[in-house]
């Protein structure tokens, strides 16, 4: 209803009457008032929410139930994790966020396995504060942790609500839910589709929670001078020579992902298939 008001108006002899009108409507007038004049032009402008610092235990908690509340959504966990809980210290903007939106990024997209979907809930609420400069140098930070570190960490103890006791851990070596899952799964011969597994993916998104949300405080501590403590992969650093460098006849990779769960010189992964029975 808003909408369509606030487009009449912007259609009939352009914003600058809207300004006017806006007075009269109350509540919507402001939005009205503050509507775009063209397309591309967004409210308030581009990544232009302020953010607050949290307390990574605590949406790392709030991370873990947003998880099974969407059923098994480590998207949206991660997204109310923070973004949520902004809105529930700080109210508008953040809890006017459609939140459910996050829904779609459940097992890598949709049960599609590409990216985990845990991080690219961070990554999403990072860009409602940051553009690409100043957000790119944060999720490096949190994607490379990934990749090297043994997870899940978290432990909910009794208020575990898919299985209780400890889980397998291990580094991914991959920022993919596919090959986050599966070598978890093989790693511990657990099936891919138990109750084990989501328990270990709901874990796995309060871990990515709480380390979005130290990356988040220190960013907003430090901030043009932000800087990650992993370093560049070695196989980015030594593939990207050639398949990543400007000029070079093989300059043909995409992506900063480790290269070596996929190419690791000797196949390995290709190896184990053609060994398939
Ligand atoms: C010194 C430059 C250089 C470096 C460093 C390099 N490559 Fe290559 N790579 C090439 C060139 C040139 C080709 C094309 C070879 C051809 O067409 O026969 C190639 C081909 C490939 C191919 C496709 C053909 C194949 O053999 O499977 C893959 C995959 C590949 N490289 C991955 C990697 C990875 C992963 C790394 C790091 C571990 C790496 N490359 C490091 C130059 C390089
Ligand atoms: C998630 C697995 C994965 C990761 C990680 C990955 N690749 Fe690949 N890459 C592939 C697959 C699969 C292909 C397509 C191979 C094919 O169909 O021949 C490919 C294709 C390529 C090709 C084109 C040559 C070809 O064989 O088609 C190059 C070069 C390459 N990758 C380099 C890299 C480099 C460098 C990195 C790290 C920066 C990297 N890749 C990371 C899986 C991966």
């Amino acid at each position: 209803m808003a909408l369509s008001r606030r487009q009449m108006l912007c259609g009939l002899g352009g914003c600058m009457a809207v300004g006017g009108a806006a007075a009269l409507l109350g509540g919507e007038a402001n939005a009205a008032e503050k509507a775009p004049a063209g397309r591309f032009q967004q409210v308030n402008g581009d990544f232009g929410w302020k953010p607050h610092k949290l307390d990574p235990a605590e949406c790392a908690l709030v991370a873990y139930d947003g998880y099974w509340h969407k059923g098994y959504a480590c998207g949206y966990g991660v997204f109310y994790g923070i973004i949520g809980v902004m809105g529930e210290k700080y109210g508008a903007p953040y809890n006017q966020f459609p939140f459910a939106m996050l829904e779609a990024n459940k097992g890598g997209i949709s049960d599609w396995g590409t990216i985990c979907g845990a991080l690219y809930g961070a990554a999403a609420a990072y860009a409602l504060f940051w553009g690409r400069d100043e957000r790119t140098p944060m999720v490096n930070e949190l994607y490379r942790w990934y990749e090297k570190t043994s997870l899940p960490i978290f432990n909910p103890g009794e208020a575990a609500k898919g299985v209780k006791g400890n889980l397998h851990q291990n580094a991914s070596g991959s920022v993919l839910c596919h090959i986050s899952v599966s070598k978890w799964c093989y790693a511990s011969q657990t099936e891919a589709t138990s109750k084990a597994r989501n328990e270990r993916c709901g874990r796995l998104t309060a871990d990515v929670c709480r380390k979005a949300v130290e990356i988040l405080n220190a960013k907003i501590e430090q901030g043009k001078d932000f800087k990650g403590v992993f370093a560049k992969q070695d196989s980015v650093k030594a593939c990207g020579e050639c398949h990543q460098t400007k000029g070079n006849e093989a300059n043909w990779a995409k992506g900063v992902m480790d290269c070596t769960p996929c190419h690791d010189g000797r196949s390995a992964l290709m190896n184990k298939f053609k060994d398939h029975p």
